[in-house]
């Protein structure tokens, strides 16, 4: 019986790693959470080419910054990485445009839910859009509206001031959510708290 559950979760565990590493065109389904003032080009490049997906934080850089910072990059490393644009930055249209312009294969949209003409425009440029959810119902909602993946973050994540914890979040979405590939955040700093989620 036991044997069962252990390989059952083994599998689990197999299925839902191979799934994130497709989608992400990485070694491992691993996805570096985006730091503003500190995910540029040398920690985002370090990732990717450890076979992670590095991610750069646009928060308040200009679209012209955003600009040069992907062109950086693309010096460092020529794995995937994507670019995290913040919803309310008041140039938002331009700097979707920037990362298409640079074929970054995913946006990742934080700071509030995003519009739909911020997905559609993204998913039209031919990248893929992750967003974040706090309940299941906005991850429906952002499924809906064409969000190519989810990523939920628990209290326990640095910077983050929701209140729920990662493994309650789990525990509600991961089981319900099953359409598109959902990431997990929040106070997870080993490869045993990846496998218990
Ligand atoms: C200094 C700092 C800056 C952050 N800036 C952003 C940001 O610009 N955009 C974003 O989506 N998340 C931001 N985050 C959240 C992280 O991307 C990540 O989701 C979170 O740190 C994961 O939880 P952990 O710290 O427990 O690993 C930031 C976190 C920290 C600690």
């Amino acid at each position: 019986m036991t044997e069962d559950i252990s390989n059952s979760g083994l599998q689990a565990l197999n299925s839902a790693w191979a799934r994130g590493r497709e989608f992400l065109g990485t070694e491992y389904a691993i996805l570096g959470g985006a730091m503003s003032w500190v995910s540029e080009r040398n920690l985002v490049a370090a990732i990717s080419n450890a076979g992670g997906f590095g991610v750069i934080a646009c928060g308040a850089m200009t679209p012209e910054l955003l600009d040069q910072e992907i062109k950086a990059t693309k010096e460092l490393t020529k794995k995937p990485f994507g670019v995290n644009l913040i919803t309310m930055h008041p140039d938002l249209d331009k700097l979707v445009e920037i990362c298409i312009q640079h074929k970054v294969g995913h946006v990742v949209l934080a700071g509030g839910l995003p519009g739909k003409n911020t997905i559609a425009s993204i998913k039209e440029g031919g990248a893929k859009s992750i967003c974040f959810t706090p309940t299941l119902a906005l991850g429906k909602k952002l499924i809906r509206s064409g969000v190519d993946a989810l990523v939920i973050e628990g209290m326990e994540a640095g910077g983050h001031i929701g209140p729920v914890a990662t493994s309650v979040l789990a525990q509600e979405i991961l089981p319900n959510i099953t359409d598109v590939p959902v990431f997990v955040a929040g106070g997870i700093g080993r490869g045993e708290a990846i496998a218990t989620i």
